[in-house]
């Protein structure tokens, strides 16, 4: 980055989907709290996960990015948390059981609190109030009060994400992820449906040969790779104030770091190469996303390349692709086309959920399942037309038994969202739904 970076240059640029602070002098004494606060993660970890994530860019190992559509304050569970790790625990194993491609997997999770909305402010009858912008910004409940922008929820923002990492950082290191207790990790309603039963039989190969290793004398407790597993963290860098106050600069190489998560990504609404956020970040040294709508050109995509990774470091840069289910096939191709002939060193994922979003009948923000699978069909089909290689998926999902997308083996209807329908913003996948996008996303990484 050039020497005119700071962690508050991006004041200079224009910055999208930034609320309206109720108190701008709360908010300027609620940064200078942040700033003195410990930071979230440590750099290493996050050059680690470049690391990681170049093997991606270079087409040997595949991204699972996964988690809430946005975390909230009220939904704040010791349970919660294990529940949706479980999911991706078990997504990963399957994916790697079937594929034999190491999965490098990141949460959407302990920081994913803020939402862009395509409106500022939303109309109930002859009311209208401003949007809700993400537990980190206000509260959903349709009330003048409930709206209002409040600072001093960046600082609950900061408190619940570091005790999230910090059971992550327990379950995933503290024995929970061991491969021994694979089928640990099948919840009991999803272990008696037909992809909890599918599982167990992955589980039970692994079963297997954990068993024939340890006639070997290799067990899980004495292999770290077996008893240990990585999960890193992630969000949308939106509210760019709190990221500045989390960004520091690394004792050991002097870079800047955000550190307030491993990864961050910038979303399709405030991803303008003269704005803000894409200044912000290209200024950080973690690994980021990049979104990707259907309205991008190859130029855009080539600038974005150049501004956000000029030093073509691979892992780096992620592309997360949301073109839509219908558009994926025809709006894709030339984007990897030119990437590729740029030899710009990209991880691609696929972000299935947020091209197939609509308003059911019953009035719920709904997706079908068949449309994001079709979608990851539609990813796989152009990267293999461009010897490109599918680099991942980034998935909205909830450990929870939970009605919000339609179809799947449950065949979940309209009429039946309403029964668990909890999101604070978009549809999420449920458990059992989770698990059956693994097995097929499996079974087109299959060599
Ligand atoms: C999201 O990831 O929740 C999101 C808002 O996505 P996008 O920026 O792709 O619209
Ligand atoms: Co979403």
């Amino acid at each position: 980055m050039t020497t005119d970076w700071s962690p508050t240059s991006w004041h200079d640029f224009p910055a999208a989907q930034q609320p309206q602070w109720a108190d701008q002098a709360a908010f300027d004494a609620v940064i200078g709290t942040l700033g003195s606060l410990p930071p979230l993660v440590f750099a290493g970890e996050a050059r680690r996960l470049t690391a990681d994530l170049g093997k991606v860019a270079q087409g040997e190992a595949f991204l699972l990015q996964a988690g809430d559509c946005a975390e909230s304050f009220d939904a704040f569970s010791a349970d919660g948390i294990r529940d949706k790790l479980k999911v991706i625990l078990q997504m990963a194993v399957v994916l790697m059981y079937s594929s034999g491609v190491p999965v490098v997997k990141v949460g959407r999770i302990a920081g994913q609190f803020a939402k862009p909305r395509s409106a500022d402010d939303e109309t109930i009858g002859d009311v209208t109030l401003p949007s809700f912008r993400g537990h980190m910004v206000n509260d959903i409940a349709f009330t003048g009060e409930a709206r209002v922008a409040d600072p001093q929820r960046l600082i609950t923002a900061y408190h619940q994400s570091a005790s999230t990492l910090n059971l992550v950082r327990a379950f995933t290191k503290g024995g929970f992820g061991d491969l021994s207790r694979v089928h640990a990790w099948n919840q009991e309603f999803v272990a008696s449906s037909a992809e909890g039963q599918r599982y167990e039989e992955v589980a039970a190969g692994i079963e297997r040969a954990l068993q024939f290793m340890a006639a070997c004398g290799v067990t899980t407790e004495s292999t770290p790779q077996l008893h240990t597993v990585d999960v890193s963290t992630s969000h949308e860098a939106l509210i760019l104030g709190y990221e500045e106050a989390l960004t520091r600069r690394d004792s050991l190489t002097d870079e800047w770091y955000d550190c307030s998560a491993h990864m961050l990504w910038i979303g399709e609404r405030t991803r303008q190469l003269d704005g803000a956020h894409v200044h912000f970040l290209a200024g950080v040294r973690n690994p980021i996303g990049c979104k990707i709508g259907p309205s991008v050109s190859a130029d855009e995509v080539l600038a974005l390349c150049e501004a956000l990774n000029p030093e073509r470091i691979p892992g780096r840069l992620t592309l997360i692709t949301r073109m839509g289910a219908d558009k994926v096939g025809e709006r894709l191709p030339p984007l990897l086309r030119a990437v590729r002939d740029a030899g710009h060193p990209v991880a691609w994922a696929c972000d299935p959920m947020h091209g197939n979003t609509f308003t059911a009948p019953s009035g719920r923000k709904t997706r079908h399942f068949d449309d994001v699978l079709r979608e990851i069909a539609g990813f796989f089909e152009a990267h293999r037309s461009c010897g490109t290689w599918p680099g991942g998926v980034h998935i909205e999902l909830t450990g929870d038994n939970v009605t919000e997308c339609l179809g799947g083996a449950e065949e979940i209807l309209d009429a039946d969202l309403g029964t668990r329908y909890e999101t604070m913003c978009d549809p999420r996948l449920n458990a059992r739904q989770s698990l059956d996008l693994a097995f097929r996303v499996a079974e087109l990484l299959r060599p």
